[in-house]
């Protein structure tokens, strides 16, 4: 299975892995990461699941729908590289992709 390096808000590093398919949000929650609320589900109606990507990554993912930079824009956490993690499928194209669970707004 591909994996995925998560860097929780203390700074703690932590490899997981995940089926492809799932989204980037169900990979981190399913491992327990109980800081990334997803309140929404993955609707993209809630920015909770909001992440920050390595930079190296950021061209392997599909471009952000104008949905998801909306919500990410009512975040003061918001960079360049942010995404909602539950819009990225996880695939084993991204094996290996670190990010970064973003401050709580
Ligand atoms: S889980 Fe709500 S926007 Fe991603």
């Amino acid at each position: 299975m591909p994996k995925l390096t998560v860097v929780t808000r203390d700074g703690t590093e932590m490899t997981i892995e995940g089926r492809a398919g799932l989204s980037v949000m169900e990979v981190i929650r399913d491992n327990g990461l109980d800081e990334l609320l997803a309140l929404c589900g993955g609707c993209c109606s809630c920015a909770t699941c909001h992440v920050q990507v390595d930079e190296a990554w950021t061209d392997a993912l599909p471009p952000k729908s104008d949905d998801e930079d909306d919500l990410l824009d009512s975040s003061d956490h918001k960079q360049a590289n942010s995404r909602l993690s539950c819009q990225i499928q996880f695939s084993d194209a991204l094996d290996g992709m670190r990010v970064t669970i973003a401050p709580e707004d």
